[in-house]
């Protein structure tokens, strides 16, 4: 219990990274048959986004498996440039039934893509800074990826 009285027992985290030069979809696809093979056993949920070849990932579970997990993603040679954005806890999951919900922005038609960026722009809106800042972050990262993306071609 903290002092707000909400049991924040989740641990979440989330980066972004540069998918690695000629990184096809079907070797992403491999990702995340790895991501699930993993998850779904370890109790960890998530998802993650793809687009102009960023990764943006939110990690949810226990903190010792979620650090884990990142030390190993953060090595992995299929994506460069990693960046936390954020961690922390809460008491209640953003992807409760995802062990790892995979979104491409390539292989989406444009309804799609204005459906997830509604979709951040209300959970922006909806989600607490105090008690959710991480996923705050994501869904922030997310809705300037899709939205302004000159601003992570800069980076
Ligand atoms: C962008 C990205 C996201 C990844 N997400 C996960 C994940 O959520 N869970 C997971 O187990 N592996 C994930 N991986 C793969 C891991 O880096 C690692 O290759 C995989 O877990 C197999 O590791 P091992 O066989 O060495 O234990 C991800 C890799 C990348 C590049």
């Amino acid at each position: 219990m903290n002092s707000y009285g909400i049991n924040k027992n989740v641990f979440q985290l989330t980066y972004r990274s540069r998918a690695a030069e000629g990184l096809t979809t079907s070797q992403i696809m491999e990702i995340v048959d790895e991501a699930v093979g993993f998850n779904n056993p370890h109790d960890i949920t998530g998802c993650l986004v793809f687009d102009q070849g960023f990764f943006i990932q939110l990690l949810e579970g226990e903190k010792a498996i979620v650090e884990q997990l990142y030390t190993k993603i953060k090595k992995d040679k299929r994506h460069f440039q990693f960046e936390i954005l954020s961690k922390g806890w809460t008491s209640e999951r953003q992807f409760k039934s995802w062990d790892m919900g995979y979104i491409s922005m390539e292989d989406y038609a444009l309804g799609e893509k204005a459906e997830l960026v509604s979709k951040a722009r209300k959970a922006l809106d909806t989600i607490s800074t105090k008690n959710d800042f991480t996923p705050k972050v994501f869904w922030y990262n997310i809705y300037t990826l899709l939205t302004a993306s000159k601003f992570y071609k800069n980076l």
